[in-house]
Formats: C-alpha cells, sequence, structure tokens
C-alpha cells in the first residue's frame, strides 16, 4: 500500500518536472483514492483510464479551478447496495469529458429487479455534478445506470452537451428509474444534444432557473417533464425552454407534475418545436396531484406563463392524447399543438381561459 501511494506521488513529481512551468497532465489507471487526491491538487488535466472503483466507493473529485478531467476507456463500478453517488464532481471552469472510446460502464443490471426507487434492491444514483460553476460536461456515455444517471444540482453555469444515456438493457432486465437528466436547485443550465434510452424521464427538471434543453433525442421512458415539483427545500422552476426535441415510444411526451397538497411554482416555461413519436400513455400531460393524493388536483404549485408551440406527433390508440388536471394555473398560450391517435379520453380541469387549448 505504502510503497504504491509513493510511486503515485512519484509519477505526478516527474510530470511537473518535465514541465515545470506547466501543470501537470496526469494519468490514473488504477483506483486509488490518494493518487486522485494527489492529482486533484496538482494535475491541470486529469485523465481517469479504465479504473474499477471499488464497490460502495464514490469516485470523488472535487477539481481545482480550470481541470481538465477526462474519461477514458472502460470504468465501472462495483456492486453494493447503497445510495450512492458513484461519481461525484464539484469545481469551478471545469471541463469533463469522455474520449472517443470511452464508456462509464453503471452495469446497471446487477441492481435491476424492476422495482427501480420502490423497493428491491438499493440502488446508488450514478454521476451527481454537484455545485459546478461556469463549467461544461460533454461527450459523455453512461451505459445501463442503475439507477437516475446524471444530476446536476446547486450548480450555477453548466453547459452539458452531447451526453449519451444508454440504458436500452433495461427494457428486459428490469431497468425502472433510470432517468437521464435531473436537474436540482440549479440556475444557468443548458443541455444540448442529450440521447436518451432509459426507462424513466429523460429530463426532468426537479427545480432551477433559466434552463435551456436543446435538439435533445428521448426513447423509451418517460419524456421531457418538469417535476415533480414541490414538497422539497426548493421549489421554483423558472425560465425553461425545451426546444427542437423528439420524444419516442415513450410513455409521455411532455409532461409537468406538481405535487398534491405541495408550494412552489412553475413559471415561463416554454416546449417549441417537439416531436412525439408512439406514445404510450399520454402526449401532453400537465397535472397538479402528483403524488399519493392523486386525484385531486392543488393550487400550491401554480403554473404560470406556459408555452407550448409546435407540439406535434401521435400517440397510440391505448393513450391520451392531451390531460390536463391542474388549479391556480394563469397565462398559458399554446399554439401548433397537433397530438394526434390517442382514442382514450380523460376529461381536462383547470385549464385557464383564452389558451388555445383543447383536450381530445
Ligand atoms: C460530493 O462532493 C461534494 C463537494 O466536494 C461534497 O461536499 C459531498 O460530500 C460529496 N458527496 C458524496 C456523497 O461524497
Ligand atoms: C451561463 O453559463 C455558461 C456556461 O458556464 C456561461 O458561459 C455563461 O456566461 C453563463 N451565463 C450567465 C448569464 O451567467
Ligand atoms: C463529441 O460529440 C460530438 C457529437 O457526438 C462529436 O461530433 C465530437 O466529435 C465529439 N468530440 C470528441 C472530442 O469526442
Ligand atoms: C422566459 O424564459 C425564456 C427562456 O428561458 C427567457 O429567454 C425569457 O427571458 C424569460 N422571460 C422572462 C419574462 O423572464
Ligand atoms: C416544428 O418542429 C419540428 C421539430 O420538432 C421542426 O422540424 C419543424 O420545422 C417545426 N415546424 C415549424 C412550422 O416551425
Ligand atoms: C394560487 O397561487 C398563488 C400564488 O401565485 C397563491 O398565493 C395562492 O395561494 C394559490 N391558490 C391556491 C388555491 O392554491
Ligand atoms: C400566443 O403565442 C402566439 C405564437 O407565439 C403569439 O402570436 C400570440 O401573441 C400569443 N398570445 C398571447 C396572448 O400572448
Amino acid at each position: 500500500m505504502r510503497s504504491f501511494i509513493v510511486t503515485g506521488s512519484l509519477l505526478l513529481g516527474l510530470l511537473t518536472a518535465v514541465h515545470p512551468s506547466l501543470a501537470a497532465t496526469c494519468t490514473i489507471s488504477t483506483y486509488n483514492v490518494n493518487d486522485i487526491k494527489d492529482a486533484e491538487k496538482d494535475c491541470k488535466e486529469i485523465t481517469l483510464n479504465g479504473i474499477s472503483v471499488p464497490a460502495g466507493e464514490t469516485l470523488n473529485l472535487n477539481l481545482n479551478q480550470g481541470t481538465k478531467l477526462t474519461f477514458q476507456g472502460t470504468l465501472t463500478w462495483g456492486f453494493y447496495e447503497w445510495d450512492g453517488p458513484l461519481l461525484n464532481i464539484s469545481g469551478t471552469d471545469v471541463e469533463i469529458s469522455g474520449a472517443m472510446d470511452h464508456v462509464l460502464d453503471v452495469r446497471g443490471n446487477l441492481w435491476w429487479d424492476g422495482k427501480g426507487g420502490n423497493g428491491g434492491k438499493i440502488k446508488p444514483i450514478f454521476f451527481v455534478a454537484h455545485g459546478l460553476r461556469n463549467s461544461v460536461i460533454r461527450n459523455i456515455t453512461v451505459k445501463n445506470p442503475s439507477n437516475h444517471a446524471i444530476w446536476i444540482e446547486n450548480s450555477d453555469g453548466v453547459i452539458a452537451r452531447d451526453i449519451y444515456v444508454d440504458s436500452r438493457a433495461g427494457d428486459t432486465l428490469g431497468g425502472h428509474n433510470t432517468d437521464g437528466i435531473n436537474v436540482w436547485t440549479s440556475n444557468n443550465v443548458t443541455i444540448l444534444r442529450l440521447t436518451v434510452y432509459n426507462q424513466d424521464d429523460c429530463v426532468a427538471i426537479k427545480s432551477g432557473t433559466n434552463i435551456v434543453i436543446k435538439d435533445s433525442y428521448c426513447s423509451g421512458g418517460h419524456g421531457l417533464s418538469i417535476g415533480s415539483v414541490g414538497g422539497r427545500d426548493y421549489n421554483i422552476v423558472e425560465n425553461v425552454l425545451i426546444t427542437n426535441s423528439q420524444i419516442l415510444n415513450s410513455d409521455n411526451g411532455v409532461r409537468i407534475k406538481t405535487v398534491y397538497g405541495a408550494t412552489g411554482s412553475v413559471t415561463n416555461v416554454t416546449y417549441e418545436d417537439i416531436t412525439l413519436k408512439e406514445i404510450n400513455n399520454y402526449g401532453i400531460i400537465i397535472h397538479g396531484d402528483y403524488g399519493s393524493h392523486a386525484g385531486v388536483p392543488t393550487g400550491g404549485v401554480p403554473i404560470k406563463e406556459f408555452t407550448l408551440k409546435n407540439v406535434t406527433g401521435n400517440v397510440k390508440e391505448s393513450g391520451v392524447n392531451i390531460y390536463v388536471f391542474v388549479k391556480n394555473a394563469t397565462d398559458w398560450n399554446w399554439t401548433e399543438v397537433e397530438v394526434t391517435g390517442g382514442k382514450k379520453i380523460k376529461e381536462c380541469d383547470g385549464i385557464p381561459e383564452d389558451s388555445g387549448i383543447t383536450c381530445y
């Protein structure tokens, strides 16, 4: 053990000596907490190459300002029943990326049992981007997350682009609650070219302000969602634009869910240029009765300034095209909304006047 640590620091020392004026570029190919801590301290560029993180440990990277972190090869995590996260990164002005050949292979099938977060094995969250400031996450491939794939939380100024989450194996192996990206308590988050094949929300914005989602492709999951909103420490969603995205073979397309009896707000949300294909349950669903009291919407989390523009596509015959069930909603403006194919009708309630919405 001791000699291993010495070897690690020697390597870092050498690299620094070679480029005395530059910070070191460091590659770590075997998981060792001390090596990672040294690299955090001494290296401007860190490459994690094909490491296996032991069961029950978080790969923690609290990066110095301006660090570039690169994943290379196949990274794996050992099986252990716990909440995780398996990967936790924080920093300012950092860039987190994957090299061409990399994959973050969570091997969720080791945990999957069809129950997701509702019982059975305890399944770790995969990647928490916690407290990122002015940072970029790009070209990341996550395979078979055990639970939610990525959380962006307590962050301000994040561009997440070219992110690929592939949980297709979960369709037959019991994958559930494999959310693509969740956003919590963050400001100024832009998500570009996200591709998700999964069994839950493609994106779920739980809270946050000034969020843009553009050019995403969502297949097999529960759609592009706001919520659930309510019941947490911070329950405000404001200024969200979701645009030019496709949602296919998913349970829902466009969804906003606010929690029964909770307080908070959802203000200035726009979905524009959204294409739906083969949606199972609801093309568009906006409901204020989320949680155990399903059946009565409450108005403590009012949905205000809600725009849909050019949202088109089809729902399967057994599904519902549009369902709205809210209270206290104001200033909605839906135009060019054309969702067809669903034969089931659910009666809507709470649609603001003059908003151009018919349930059908
Ligand atoms: C994640 O990283 C942050 C910042 O370094 C730290 O405060 C937090 O404890 C870490 N979380 C876990 C579960 O390790
Ligand atoms: C938002 O975050 C991005 C990415 O970090 C940054 O480039 C941009 O300046 C931020 N914008 C504002 C208004 O803070
Ligand atoms: C990042 O992903 C984009 C889109 O998939 C691709 O065009 C680009 O070559 C990738 N960049 C790197 C450095 O892998
Ligand atoms: C509403 O949100 C959009 C998109 O995020 C933003 O550009 C716009 O400034 C916001 N409007 C107001 C009144 O804040
Ligand atoms: C509607 O959105 C789709 C993308 O989802 C786009 O291809 C199409 O051009 C848009 N139509 C209009 C009239 O803007
Ligand atoms: C409606 O929302 C407002 C805030 O916009 C809130 O003060 C009020 O209590 C809500 N009404 C109901 C019936 O929940
Ligand atoms: C609703 O949206 C349409 C299209 O963007 C716009 O022309 C119209 O002025 C809006 N109506 C209101 C009441 O804001």
